[in-house]
């Protein structure tokens, strides 16, 4: 009898080992894991990190980020992107974008059209009818080609879109590489070229939340921006053309502010584009967001002119799939999207968004999390 027990005790023991081992090699592997088919594609999840453990996954239908893991003042780390626990989330209509890529041309285009080289495009009218964030199959509801680069900090995504792919002029071939840098910060690199002149606008669509989970809504968070101007918009969010000053109104961040304070007095919420103030293209330091209970810290840089600031107004917790089941509820999350700004080419005051042939199409930014 004590003979059989230690037989059992050293094939337990065995056995254990081994399922150790299979952990550890699941564990090595996870930085590509299956995460189901999409267009008879196959997609997959892919977690690229840095040695300090911050971690980033992202999928490549939408080039979509699924998660960002960064530490609290505690040390405990949590997920501070609002996201799905599987592709059918990703996948169900109304999806707002939870961390996607955006283009062909990020945020709106009025009434869908616009004219270059004197003729009129018509773009899909996917929003109050407005072209919004590409239109009906934008960047963020295709499937990219994924390639993790040497080193376990980055993946690169490409992606063909095609001449009159939702009403844009010419073959646009995209690139973007998403690093986790070694200083904890999420780098996003944007490159196109274009065979005809289109208008191009790339960005990204995460929702943070630096609570991680622990605040149901991001109206705690503090906000500052580097801008003392935004685009006015109009009743279907479409800019004006004026630039009004943000001082001593709701729209002012210039120094840091808790996002609750004034959203009441700002109909239907944060939702416009901010002018940063910067005359260069070069990369600089535009916001910082900071959730007090948590202490995390995240800073956003970029090249571009401006940033849309949307306090994640249309969430109403009807979303299915997501995180542990979290409600998704009004202000659940907000997104920082570093951008050219909306309508742009229909406005020829506000920089330029037309790319040409033998252009190069280069955008950079970067979202780097600390505590304090
Ligand atoms: C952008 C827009 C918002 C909204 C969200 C998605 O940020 O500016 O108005 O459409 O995308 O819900």
């Amino acid at each position: 009898m004590k003979q059989i027990l230690i037989i059992f005790l050293a094939i337990a023991v065995v056995s254990c080992n081994n399922s150790n081992s299979k952990e550890q090699t699941n564990k090595n592997m996870s930085s590509e894991t299956n995460y189901g088919t999409f267009d008879g594609k196959e997609i997959k999840q892919y977690t690229i990190s840095n040695a300090a453990g911050m971690e980033v996954s992202i999928i490549n239908y939408g080039g979509t980020v699924t998660k960002i893991i960064t530490p609290d003042k505690n040390g405990k780390k949590g997920d501070v992107v609002l996201g799905y626990d599987t592709l059918s989330g990703y996948l169900q209509t109304g999806n707002p974008y939870l961390g996607s890529l955006i283009g062909r041309y990020g945020n709106r285009i009025a009434n869908g059209k616009f004219t270059l080289d004197g003729k009129e495009y018509s773009l899909a009218t996917n929003n109050n009818g407005q072209s919004l964030h590409g239109g009906n199959k934008g960047y963020d509801k295709v499937v990219w080609d994924a390639k993790k680069l040497p080193g376990d900090s980055s993946l690169e995504l490409t992606y063909a879109s095609k001449d009159g792919e939702e009403g844009y002029p010419g073959n646009l071939s995209v690139k973007v590489v998403y690093t986790v840098t070694t200083d904890n910060a999420l780098k996003i690199e944007y490159d196109a070229t274009t065979d005809k002149a289109t208008p191009v606008n790339l960005t990204n669509h995460c929702y943070f939340n630096l609570s991680a989970g622990a605040d149901s809504t991001i109206l705690d968070h503090e906000l500052e921006l580097n801008a003392s101007k935004f685009t006015e918009v109009n009743d279907v969010l479409i800019p004006t053309g004026k630039l009004p000053d943000v001082k001593n109104t709701p729209m002012d961040f210039t120094s840091s502010k808790r996002i609750g304070k004034d959203i009441d007095s700002v109909k239907g919420g944060y939702d416009h584009n901010w002018v940063i103030n910067k005359n260069g293209t070069t990369l600089e330091k535009v916001a910082s967001l900071y959730h007090p209970a948590s202490g995390r810290l995240m800073e956003v840089f970029t090249t571009e002119p401006g940033i849309q600031f949307y306090s994640g107004n249309f969430l109403d917790g009807s979303l299915k799939y997501t995180k542990n089941g979290q409600k998704y509820v009004v202000h659940a999350g907000l997104c920082l999207e570093t951008q050219h700004f909306p309508d742009g080419p229909n406005q020829p005051s506000f920089p330029n968004t037309i790319l040409k042939p033998g252009e190069k199409y280069h955008q950079t930014s970067l979202y780097k999390f600390s505590v304090k």
